[in-house]
């Protein structure tokens, strides 16, 4: 089956058709967002709170990585697929490389999606000389969550605003086909995205860019624990499971379930 998009039809977005992402953990929901004819699906390593319930996204493995990446690429055939490479499988190129391959030969992701600006541009170079195609991620970076002291949106001083342009200008120049921009003033993420000619895609960056990205279980309402200001909720999915289950809890007590219709 052919894919709907590729590196370059994702490049040729850039102040065109906007482009949407979301992430998926899993075949089943892969399959589903596919089927809706969503452009970008992540493999995002937010499924380490998300699925796997820890407090942040550090412990998740290029094991932990490669089996969701491979199981949402079994569920989705047309959508573009970004592997989230996994904190610590980038600190050097040749380990960069060595676990970005294992993604392309060990699973059919289109890309991968590496966290970093300025610090990771010579291993993004490295690994697009090599045949594999980058999308990079700066502002507001999940993984260096335990060194930030918690979530904070980027861009609120002079500092700040131009390290993010330097970082988007740099990732550009190491060949990244795109960056997604997460937790950033949308005033800044205007700015970063004149600065640049890839797409950029944002997450809490707000309108003016080129695309934007969810996680699906906050955009589905399944995760609870928090939900920040930039995520919509487009599904009670939460309230939605506990009454189906509910009911079934119900019907099962009142020996409504199993019917005539569900017995041989
Ligand atoms: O891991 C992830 O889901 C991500 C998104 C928040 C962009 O990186």
């Amino acid at each position: 089956m052919k894919k709907k998009l590729t590196v370059s039809a994702i490049k040729k977005r850039k102040n065109n058709k906007k482009i949407s992402m979301i992430t998926a953990y899993d075949s089943l929901f892969a399959k589903i967002f596919d089927e809706s004819d969503i452009d970008i699906i992540l493999v995002g390593d937010s499924l380490n709170m998300s699925f796997r319930g820890e407090i942040d996204t550090l412990s998740a493995s290029m094991e932990v990585m490669i089996y969701h990446t491979k199981a949402v690429c079994n569920g989705a055939k047309n959508s573009f697929i970004i592997a989230d490479m996994p904190f610590g499988s980038t600190i050097n190129k040749e380990i960069a490389l060595t676990n970005a391959m294992r993604f392309y030969s060990e699973t059919s992701a289109d890309s991968v999606k590496i966290e970093g600006g300025i610090e990771r541009a010579e291993i993004i170079k490295y690994l697009v000389e090599n045949g594999i195609a980058v999308c990079g991620h700066i502002g507001l970076m999940p993984q260096n969550v335990r060194g930030d002291g918690g979530y904070f949106v980027k861009g609120r001083d002079d500092i700040s605003r131009e390290k993010l342009i330097n970082d988007a200008k740099a990732i550009e120049q190491a060949g990244a086909f795109a960056i997604v921009l997460e937790g950033v003033l949308e005033t800044v993420a205007r700015e970063i995205r004149d600065s640049v000619a890839i797409p950029v895609i944002g997450i809490g960056a707000g309108r003016d860019v080129d695309g934007q990205v969810l996680v699906w279980s906050d955009m589905l309402g399944f995760f609870q624990a928090f939900k920040p200001k930039f995520v919509k909720e487009y599904l009670n999915g939460a309230e939605l499971v506990k009454n189906s289950v509910k009911k079934y809890i119900d019907e099962v007590a009142n020996g409504e379930f199993p019917a005539r219709d569900n017995i041989y």
